[in-house]
């Protein structure tokens, strides 16, 4: 493979025939067949049994309770299991059904009191946001820098999205901004572990302490990561994980809501889960009158989902691992070349893991001078998989800087909410941080040959920044 001298990058080289980038009509570096190194999700034998298994039982949706109990729909033992076992791989509780209702002693199955399933990560959400009483005219501190079902959810409880700026350092909420954002209506800050990168969570926390408001982690990119030894989803007050198909734990959509507090998830339940607060009548619990309506919302999960859920998640951290080695072996060439690569342990991602549910890197177009675009094309042309990041940044969208949200969020008569204004030249520091990121495969199975021949891209790219077409 070639090599690059320490500094060629700042200082471009001649275009020599061995480097000569395919953009110039030199030979790609990436010829290697990409398919099967980015195949997701990754289906197996062990998947396909689970769900076959389910299927033949001919119960798909919830389950019963015994006909003696009145045969009302109860979860289905599926998904009580995928909570279960999902709680275990965070390191919280599960316990005997018949611990907690004791109508259900010796029935010999058990629960997980800090989990709910969902039928997608959006409705885990929506469920947390009203299990944390966030309500009408609430402000709701938020990144522009996440999947739309972070933000926009929360216009469906009334309240108003506030975005804060994005830490560069990690892609997610940067804290000192969101203190600055804090007003006498904040009542929650929503943070997106983006692409697997832990955010600056003790600060948040204090941020959050200082001021009484709840913390909701979306954990939808972070299966598996830590912070500070502890397990992403475990730190906020609830913490909402998408299963939807290119998660690290995929399925055939799902999400997971986790709350440190059991009773955030009952609270939780009464929005679209009906069927779990049919049992609750054997222990007269005061929200089993609820449970004839559920407080309107169908949310619960898909036993077959559920099966997949569960074969996907034993596989997790053997698969977490892979893509951890290719793209922390990649990052590491990147970073010689004046990247920054997001590694864990790098500046503001000491003591954490990181997992790569999506492997982004910054170009340093301050210090290189071409435009980020020109070397993604650049890159494109060697062979590269790359692109600009997948997400547009919310708060230029029209939802917001055309004004329908006043209308989603049934606030057009109040008189705050009106002169709330949604710019797209708000937030620069995250604008033009977004605008030099490049988006790479994470690699759920890359060869070292692959990687190599990415990298040998990305030299070639760097070394021959003067020559590259500009536009
Ligand atoms: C950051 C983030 N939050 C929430 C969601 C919503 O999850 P789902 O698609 O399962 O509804 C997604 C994924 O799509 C996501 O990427």
């Amino acid at each position: 493979m070639t090599t690059i001298p320490a500094g060629a990058a700042s200082r471009p080289s001649a275009v020599t025939s061995s480097l000569s980038p395919a953009i110039l009509g030199g030979p790609k570096a990436v010829t290697l067949d990409q398919t099967e190194a980015n195949r997701w999700p990754i289906i197996t034998q062990q998947d396909e049994d689970a769900v076959l298994r389910v299927l033949r039982t001919g119960e798909l949706s919830s389950g019963h309770l015994p006909a003696a109990m009145g045969g009302y729909p109860c979860p289905h033992t599926e998904v009580l299991a995928l909570e279960c076992e999902f709680a275990e791989y965070l390191g919280l509780p599960v316990m005997d059904v018949g611990d907690l209702l004791p109508v259900f002693a010796g029935k010999n199955f058990r629960v997980a009191p800090n989990v709910l399933a969902h039928n997608n990560g959006t409705a885990a959400i929506m469920a947390g946001l009203h299990a944390l009483d966030i309500a009408p005219g609430d402000e709701v501190i938020v990144p522009s820098t996440t999947w739309w079902s972070s933000v926009l959810t929360i216009l469906h409880v009334g309240a108003i999205p506030v975005f804060a700026e994005t830490d560069l350092e990690t892609l997610a909420l940067d804290p000192d901004d969101v203190a600055r954002k804090v007003t006498s209506k904040t009542k929650a800050v929503i943070v997106t572990h983006l692409f697997g990168i832990p955010a600056k969570l003790d600060q948040l926390v204090r941020v959050c302490k200082e001021h009484d408001l709840k913390l909701m982690e979306d954990a939808s990119h972070a299966h598996g990561a830590t912070y500070h030894n502890t397990k992403i989803g475990l730190i906020g007050d609830v913490a909402a994980f998408s299963l939807q198909v290119n998660k690290l734990v995929p399925s055939a959509e799902g999400g997971l809501l986790v709350a440190k507090d059991p009773e955030v998830i009952l609270k939780a339940s009464r929005l679209g889960h009906y069927e779990r607060l049919v049992p609750l009548k054997a222990i007269d619990h005061p929200y089993a009158k609820f449970a004839a309506t559920g407080f309107g919302y169908k949310y619960r999960m898909s036993p077959v989902s559920a099966a997949l859920a569960r074969t996907q998640l034993a596989r997790l951290d053997e698969r977490n691992k892979l893509r951890n080695d290719a793209c922390i072996y990649l990052s590491k060439k990147l970073a010689a070349l004046g990247f920054q690569t997001f590694m864990s342990g790098d500046k503001g991602l000491e003591n954490t893991q990181r997992v790569y549910f999506e492997f982004l890197v910054r170009y340093d177009e301050a210090r290189f001078k071409v435009p980020t675009k020109a070397v993604a094309k650049a890159l494109q042309a060697e062979g590269c998989l790359v692109s600009a990041p997948r997400y547009p940044l919310l708060h230029q969208q029209p939802v917001f800087t055309e004004g329908e949200w006043l209308k989603l969020a049934r606030l057009e008569h109040d008189d705050a909410a009106k002169a709330r204004t949604y710019n797209p030249a708000d937030l620069p520091i995250t604008t033009a941080g977004n605008g030099t990121l490049i988006k790479l495969p994470s690699f759920p199975s890359a060869t070292r040959e692959l990687l190599d021949q990415y990298a040998h891209a990305f030299e070639k790219v760097m070394a021959n920044l003067e020559a590259i077409p500009k536009a």
